[in-house]
């Protein structure tokens, strides 16, 4: 099967300097989105047809299965195809999908595929109570005799409910035939590929109608509104996932995950987390209200938050407790350890049953360069201590509060570094001066 996806137009209506295409949903461009459907279909070859901030789309999506065509000027979704199918293959048939509508499923196109057989020209139409916009599917007999545009559309075809998603598949050898022929003798002067449906009918060759599954599937984004909504519409199926493995949700309309979420048995994630990247968490952890998690991975029974972030690197062991507004990166936490409250914890090692105190940062950084600080089992970490990596904290060892460690700290032993507390004698608060 020959793929081609249309991705050329200028999305005037985001008002954005970002190619239309490259807009995210769950954090990946939709021309993304489009493709990773194309191939989980199995589609020999996949063009994208492109125009507008062309480049830069192709700079996004670099990818060896691709073929880019340039469609300039833009003549209509007609003159689009025709521009790619050069590089079809004649002998496999062609789907024809969109860069701005996402989050087709590869379900419903199988079915379309199956009801094309090669041979016949295939739509994917759908009901929608308000037609409004669309090209509406005309029908004689209960078989589908063309596609009027709205523009070019009579009082009694536009009350015609069933419309034109756009997504089709025709045999390649007939869009050869077909797509060189057309004209642009319409409202709006452009060659619509609509027009195969009567050139199909024309020729004998059916013209057969799939539906799918939910009207999402097939919408369409002109703008950040339309953006927004299928975003939510997206993210409450990634819960419906969720839920239906055994996750539980606090609330399926509070999580945002924007990559690849993997749950062990019994995880309970509280409102408002994000998840960004490729995030493992194990059996019974939970994570709480507002954290931010990053190609992350979070041990069985660990709690994670309120508040917290693991950047990618974090790995977090069995019965972990990162509190809030800690902030782990690049870092091993091992089982049974402690970092409850107001710490940074980067490039570090961090062994079993360590607490880690109230406000203690790993100075990683130098300006120049990253460095690992190492903290044995059963350490001791004192709150408000700055540990100037590279530094190592022996087994065992204890850190007074508010040390600034420079030296490794030996195993077993108290270490600090700070003045001794005095009392100034006859010391007196200032009082204010009066004036006169
Ligand atoms: C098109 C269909 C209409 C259908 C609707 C579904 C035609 C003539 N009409 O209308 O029946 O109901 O989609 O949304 O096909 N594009 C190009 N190059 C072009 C023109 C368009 O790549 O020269 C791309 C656009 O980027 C867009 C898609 O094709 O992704 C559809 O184009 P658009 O102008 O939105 O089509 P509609 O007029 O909405
Ligand atoms: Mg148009």
């Amino acid at each position: 099967m020959n793929v081609v996806i249309l991705a050329a137009g200028q999305g005037k209506r985001m008002r954005s300097d970002l190619p239309k295409v490259l807009h995210p949903i769950a954090g990946k461009p939709m021309l993304a989105h489009v493709l990773d459907t194309a191939r989980q279909l199995g589609a020999g070859r996949i063009c994208v047809v492109y125009g507008h901030g062309g480049e830069q789309v192709r700079e996004a999506l670099p990818a060896s299965d691709l073929s880019w065509v340039k469609q300039e000027p833009q003549l209509g979704t007609g003159h689009a195809v025709l521009q790619a199918l050069p590089q079809l293959d004649p002998a496999a048939p062609t789907l024809v999908l969109y860069g701005d509508v996402p989050l087709i499923r590869a379900e419903t196109l199988t079915r379309l595929l199956q009801v094309s057989d090669g041979n016949t020209l295939a739509l994917l139409t759908v009901k929608l109570p308000d037609p409004r916009g669309y090209g509406r599917i005309v029908r004689a007999n209960g078989k589908v005799t063309r596609i009027v545009e709205e523009k070019d559309a009579d009082a009694a075809e536009r009350a015609i409910t069933e419309v034109n998603t756009g997504i089709l598949v025709a045999p390649t050898t007939a869009l050869l035939r077909w797509l060189p022929n057309l004209g642009n003798s319409n409202a709006q002067r452009e060659y619509y590929l609509t027009d195969i449906v009567s050139l199909a009918v024309k020729e004998g060759m059916a013209v057969e109608a799939a539906q799918p599954a939910h009207a999402w599937e097939v919408e369409g984004v002109n703008s950040k509104t339309q953006l927004a909504a299928l975003e939510r519409i997206h993210q409450r199926n990634i819960a419906e996932a969720l839920m239906e493995q055994g996750v539980t949700l606090a609330d399926p309309n509070r999580i945002d995950v924007r990559g690849e979420l993997i749950c062990g048995r019994d995880v309970f994630i509280d409102v408002s987390c994000v998840f960004e990247g490729k995030v493992v968490i194990g059996d019974g952890a939970r994570i709480l209200s507002n954290c931010v998690i990053h190609d992350a991975t979070v041990g069985p029974q660990s709690i994670i938050g309120p508040f917290a972030r693991l950047r990618p690197g974090a790995e977090l062991g069995r019965d972990v407790h990162v509190g809030n507004f800690v902030e782990v990166k690049n870092s091993t936490i091992a089982d049974h350890s402690k970092a409850n409250h107001l710490s940074y914890i980067g490039d570090a090692t961090i062994g079993s049953r360590v607490n880690v105190g109230a406000g203690t940062i790993t100075c990683n950084y130098d300006g120049a360069n990253k460095f690992r600080t190492v903290i044995e089992d059963d350490a001791f970490i004192g709150s408000d201590t700055q540990l100037v990596a590279p530094v190592t904290v022996g087994k065992g060892a204890t850190l007074g509060a508010g040390t600034t460690l420079t030296k490794d700290a030996p195993a077993g032993k108290l270490t600090l570094s700070r003045a001794r507390q005095t009392v100034i004698p006859g010391w007196k608060r200032p009082v204010k001066q009066k004036k006169d």
